[in-house]
């Protein structure tokens, strides 16, 4: 596949991100927050007094860090609009040769993205999303049809899925306790979080019509007034909150459903889906579910949130399909400094062989693997990952009190061969990017507890030979031992930050939480 070399694509808002062409002829998403360590990080110096906001030096950084990497001077740098004139110069400071373009086009972008990713020549693409807008028109969900190699919108609606779902983590106390909504950090975290507590919780009859209206006025104190339920900051907690996070659940996917189904059955296509709201897993498996039964398939992108905003402006311009972008992210950013840091510590050192590994989760143990270039993308797909054998019944309290940090309520995600995932699931599909939530088959439940969510779900990830060696070998020896092919999958990162991407964060987790190894490209480190 020949890419286009002279075009350099930066996005500034949250999730920001710059896709290119490296020195190796390959297309590259460097996403900000992996670099600064900000989750969610924006680059716009427009948001520099946000908390999500960057600053100067780290954007010079992060710019002289492309100019070292990328192949040629770009001819054309297309920016998103947000940039501000500050930005553009600084831009051209780096690259006094490229020509600039501004582009307003986030729904198009995202559809754009996915739809050149995808398998498909002809499609129906959905942008599902909290907000964004098109040449100055603020818009939330739009539907367009991709017909060879051209995108044509077809509509577009005020229905904001979004910001509705996470709207109800605000009254949610489990969420964020004491943590101020207003925060766009904070905030961008509650959809995640109400999608893996709703499984705690029973759909309430009597709530769902108003939370049915709620998806159209997304007015809390109106839907509380309507259930009886003071919906403030932090307000709910327990089997209430879980219910509202339940019925809320059901009712986006209901509505999403007939939405998308009513073009569908119109205009009969393999669809696309995209946007921020891709990443409901729940809904994706039931959707892919639908359309199979008709004889029609489902594409979710793995980076169908914003962080796939500067590679959707990318094909914008170049308007060709690529093989999905999974592992072409940042390459481990201080690999010089290996020695240095191994040095700092007290470690065990030596070469890594996939039996060790095996011996270590087999007898309860957690590891980090840091390895090649990071995932493009909000899933830690093995190369930004921790790592566990998924049958001890404590793992997933362990992980979530004593390595993560996080709610008692998270779920974490098994890995299997594709080969074995019907041995292990029921409905499940090759999810190359955790993008499905199968069931878990009811007699491993109980052997799989630390990836079998409340409701029995799980958010798949599955590997042949050729996408992840490590994680392929590795199920390959467990079954191999006649352990259940499955290990359990997390993303790597300190409390709070981004998925990591230096050997010295990994190691602070290794020497701060209850990690016990850490896998460096061949090198296995104990502490
Ligand atoms: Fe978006």
């Amino acid at each position: 596949m020949t890419l286009d070399d002279k075009i350099l694509s930066i996005y500034g808002s949250h999730d920001a991100s710059v896709t290119f062409v490296d020195k190796n002829g390959d297309l590259r998403v460097f996403e900000l927050e992996r670099f600064c360590n900000i989750r969610y990080a924006m680059y716009s110096s427009e948001f520099d007094s946000w908390s999500l906001g960057t600053n100067e030096t780290i954007r010079r950084n992060f710019l002289s860090h492309i100019k070292e990497q990328i192949k040629n001077t770009p001819e054309t740098v297309v920016y998103s609009s947000v940039l501000n004139q500050n930005d553009i110069q600084l831009i051209s400071e780096y690259f006094p040769n490229s020509c600039l373009e501004s582009f307003d086009g986030h729904h198009i972008s995202h559809a754009y993205g996915a739809y050149y990713q995808s398998p498909f020549k002809d499609a129906l693409i959905f942008t599902v999303d909290g907000g964004g807008s098109d040449f100055g028109m603020h818009t939330t969900t739009k539907v367009y049809t991709g017909v060879e190699n051209e995108i044509i919108e077809i509509y577009k609606s005020d229905l904001d899925f979004g910001n509705a779902y996470s709207l109800i983590g605000v009254p949610m106390s489990e969420i964020s306790p004491g943590k101020d909504s207003s925060d766009l950090g904070v905030f961008l975290s509650y959809a995640g979080k109400v999608m893996g507590i709703c499984a705690y919780g029973e759909v309430i009859e009597k709530w769902i019509e108003p939370m049915h209206q709620f998806y159209y006025h997304r007015d809390l104190s109106r839907l509380g007034n309507d259930i009886g339920l003071n919906l403030s900051l932090n307000s709910l907690s327990g089997q209430n909150s879980y219910n509202l996070a339940a019925t809320s659940q059901y009712v986006f996917e209901n509505i999403l459903m007939d939405f998308i189904l009513n073009f569908f059955e119109n205009n009969k296509k393999n669809i696309v889906l995209t946007g921020g709201c891709a990443l409901n897993v729940i809904f994706n498996q039931r959707l892919k579910e639908v359309l199979n039964q008709k004889g029609f398939d489902l594409y979710v992108p793995p980076n169908p949130n914003d962080c796939g905003q500067s590679l959707g402006q990318y094909l914008v311009k170049t308007k060709k399909h690529i093989d999905p972008l999974v592992y072409s992210g940042f390459d481990i950013l201080d690999r010089k400094d290996l020695s240095f840091h191994l040095e700092k510590g007290n470690y065990n050192t030596e070469e890594f062989t996939t039996e060790k590994i095996f011996n270590l989760i087999s007898s309860g143990k957690i590891g980090g693997i840091i390895q090649g270039y990071s995932e493009v993308g909000p899933r830690a797909l093995g190369n930004r990952s921790i790592i566990c054998d998924p049958s001890f019944r404590d793992m997933k309290d362990v992980l979530n009190a004593k390595v993560k940090f996080r709610e008692w309520f998270r779920p974490f995600a098994p890995v299997c061969r594709e080969e074995d995932m019907h041995d292990y699931f029921d409905n499940a599909f090759p999810s190359e990017y955790m993008s499905y939530a199968p069931v878990v088959k009811d007699e491993y439940k109980d052997k799989l507890p630390s990836i079998t969510h409340n409701d029995g779900t799980a958010r798949l990830q599955t590997v042949n030979s050729k996408q992840h060696k490590l994680f392929y070998d590795l199920l390959s020896f467990m079954k191999n031992c006649e352990k259940i092919p499955v290990i359990l999958n997390t993303s790597f990162n300190i409390k709070g930050r981004p998925i990591l991407t230096t050997i010295e964060d990994a190691l602070y987790v290794l020497d701060n939480t209850e990690l016990d190894f850490v896998v460096i490209e061949n090198l296995l480190v104990e502490k």
